[in-house]
């Protein structure tokens, strides 16, 4: 890292500890403190996480930094401050929201998602993209997460950060997020290079779906082996720890897995039966993805589950599958 690169995570690492110190031991932190253990997350997960608390204040920030003798100019390339492009004041990003530290893949803190308390919109607001906070490149959770992941060669890919650190706090430890829905080229290459297997579990809403269908499709076509876990409807992984506990979780994590093919041709399926047109898409599209399925076992499997799932024969969908192109090996 550059110079000015260490200067903007140190920083990231001084007001982390600052905001944090707010949320767990000054008045100003009292009201969200409480709102996070009212969702269950508890004293020493949040510690752990560092999570904290941006005084809802148009100056906070950018005087507690100018007090210890950062620059100004640093802080708002830093994207922790504003700046007034009239008069170039700066002033603060971030007012009366929690404030969960991102970390890059060493384990440094570049950047934030904060979160409202008070209804406030946006719901979340990140920092933007900075020279040390490139959504494009980042994965969350991947410095904590990589041991395990690298143990079980697989990840567990999710929508929310509040979702991963809820998790944190159960068994399952090999669990990343994107910044965003967004899954890039460099994202796919650093999945590619951590596991074989990524998993799928994000909200149980319709976005959640179509996020999945989308990226699972770019995952396995990268050579990946895609599996889903599907949440009950309109949860998401949070909500469902906190209404079955951590145990139906972390069985739910060890028995669920479906192939991305069968989830996805079981979601296809309503749509096929009433419509030809649809019913001839669908079948094309299963069976272009299964030339991305390199285990012949899991394979044929998928091709009987299609049969009989949409009621063709199992040759039929065999004749078609495209010969793999080794391209992605
Ligand atoms: P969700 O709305 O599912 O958030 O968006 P969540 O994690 O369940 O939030 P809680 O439980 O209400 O606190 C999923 C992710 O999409 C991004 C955030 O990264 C969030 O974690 N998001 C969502 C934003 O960036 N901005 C938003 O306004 C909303
Ligand atoms: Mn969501
Ligand atoms: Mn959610
Ligand atoms: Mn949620
Ligand atoms: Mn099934």
């Amino acid at each position: 890292a550059s110079d000015s690169e260490i200067q903007l995570i140190k920083i990231h690492e001084y007001m982390t500890d600052l905001y944090h110190h707010i949320l767990m031991h000054t008045k100003e932190g009292e009201e969200a403190l409480k709102y996070l253990e009212d969702r269950g997350f508890t004293p020493e997960i949040i510690r752990k996480e560092k999570i904290g608390i941006a005084p809802d204040m148009r100056d906070f920030t950018k005087n507690a930094l100018s007090d210890k003798g950062f620059s100004l100019e640093l802080a708002f390339q830093a994207g922790i401050i504003s700046r007034n492009e009239e008069n170039f004041s700066y002033y603060d990003r971030f007012n009366g929201r929690i404030m969960i530290p991102i970390r890059n893949h060493q384990g440094y803190i570049v950047g934030y998602t904060a979160r409202s308390v008070d209804g406030r919109e946006p719901k979340y607001l990140n920092t933007p993209e900075t020279s040390i906070f490139q959504k494009r490149r980042l994965l969350y959770n991947l410095s904590d997460a990589r041991k395990d992941i690298r143990k079980q060669d697989e990840v567990i890919l999710m929508e929310g950060h509040l979702d991963i650190v809820k998790v944190k706090m159960t068994s399952v430890g090999n669990v990343i997020g994107l910044m965003g829905t967004a899954l890039s080229e460099q994202h796919i290459q650093s999945l590619n290079r951590l596991a074989s297997n990524v998993t799928l579990m994000f909200d149980g809403d319709d976005a959640g779906q179509n996020a999945q269908l989308s990226l699972g499709a770019d995952l396995l076509e990268a050579g990946l082996n895609v599996f889903v876990i599907s949440m009950p409807k309109g949860m998401d992984p949070d909500e469902y720890i906190e209404k079955n506990g951590k145990v139906a979780f972390e069985n739910l994590v060890k028995n669920e897995k479906r192939h991305y093919i069968h989830f996805k041709a079981e979601y296809l399926l309503e749509e096929s039966m009433n419509n030809d047109m649809a019913f001839s898409n669908n079948i094309r599209t299963l069976t272009e993805h299964l030339k991305y399925v390199g285990d012949q076992v899991i394979k044929d499997r998928l091709i009987q589950h299609i049969s009989q799932l949409y009621k063709v024969d199992r040759q039929s969908i065999e004749q078609n599958v495209p010969t793999p192109s080794y391209d992605h090996a």
